[in-house]
């Protein structure tokens, strides 16, 4: 690596407002979310904060953008419409990297519709648009993983199966072996104290790759909350897993507010330093620091 790296994650901007919404579409598990999103969190979700996140992260001038899933509320089409414009007001796709959330993958052809929309800044250097996908930037490699499956109403579960943890494997003894600071990143957590009907279906294999073949750090969403877990890697390395919380959340009682964190990556095989900084939305109404963080 020539130079520190520098990587912000933000997740779960659950973009609003909602579009119009064709009334066709809301018949199945949609209409549930639907009813959810007029509801109750429409409130929680707000735009204006967003915008103010975004700001503040672009003001820290990163050298990529990782945002792990929940672009979208109910899986439109023109929710992803939406996304694309502002994933473009982020940075060029070669600097934003995107994976899917279950929101995105709401119902039967929604992630389809997403990687047709999104597909720049959801697939590798080579071109290729499955999953796991693999970009490189200056000594890191960022390891995109889908979780994202339709189910039905009232379940947010995630999945991803047997073949992607396969190819999973194979690029991170490709990445590692070549040298580089391996992130994965992905929507579930792989560690989560959330409901069963919300969590990773594979988070055992998923855990189970990492120790054999190992990464530098894992950053997800999901659970809307700042998490942090360490995962045993090969030779008795530990795996840092990082989760935050919305971006666009409203600070409310027990619950984390609008955040997202910067990785600093500095030095090289064997000698890693990766140094956190999770900055987001204060009591007192500012965007600050709100903790840092040794990773290595
Ligand atoms: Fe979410």
């Amino acid at each position: 690596m020539a130079a520190m790296f520098t990587l912000a994650h933000l997740s779960d901007a659950h973009l609003g407002p909602l579009p119009p919404v064709p009334i066709r579409a809301l018949a199945n598990k949609r209409m549930t979310g639907f009813l959810n999103w007029q509801r109750k969190r429409r409130f929680i979700h707000d735009p204006a904060l967003l915008e103010r996140i975004v700001a503040d992260l672009k003001a820290a001038r990163p050298d990529h953008i990782a945002a792990t899933g929940d672009f979208a509320n109910i899986g439109l089409p023109a929710e992803f419409a939406h996304a694309r414009q502002w994933l473009s007001g982020l940075g060029e796709p070669r600097d934003v990297t995107a994976v899917p959330g279950n929101h995105d993958a709401y119902v039967r052809g929604s992630l389809e519709a997403m990687q047709a929309t999104l597909a720049d800044y959801m697939r590798g250097d080579g071109g290729d648009h499955g999953f796991p996908f693999v970009r490189r930037r200056d000594g890191v490699a960022l390891i995109g993983l889908s979780t994202g499956i339709p189910t039905p109403p009232f379940m947010a579960t995630g999945a991803l199966g047997a073949s992607q943890l396969d190819r999973f494997a194979a690029a991170l003894d490709q990445n590692g072996n070549e040298g580089l600071f391996r992130v994965v990143l992905i929507h579930h957590p792989p560690i989560s104290k959330g409901p069963a009907h919300k969590r990773l279906i594979d988070a055992v294999p998923f855990l189970s790759v990492i120790a054999e073949h190992g990464a530098e750090l894992i950053i997800h969403g999901h659970d809307h909350e700042h998490a942090f877990h360490w995962t045993s890697g090969p030779d008795g390395t530990s795996v840092p897993i990082v989760g935050i919380s919305s971006a666009s959340a409203i600070l409310r009682p027990g619950k984390d507010g609008a955040a997202y964190n910067l990785f600093r990556i500095d030095g090289k095989p064997g000698a890693w330093s990766c140094e956190m900084e999770t900055r987001g939305l204060a009591p007192d109404g500012t965007i600050k620091t709100l903790k840092e963080r040794s990773l290595r």
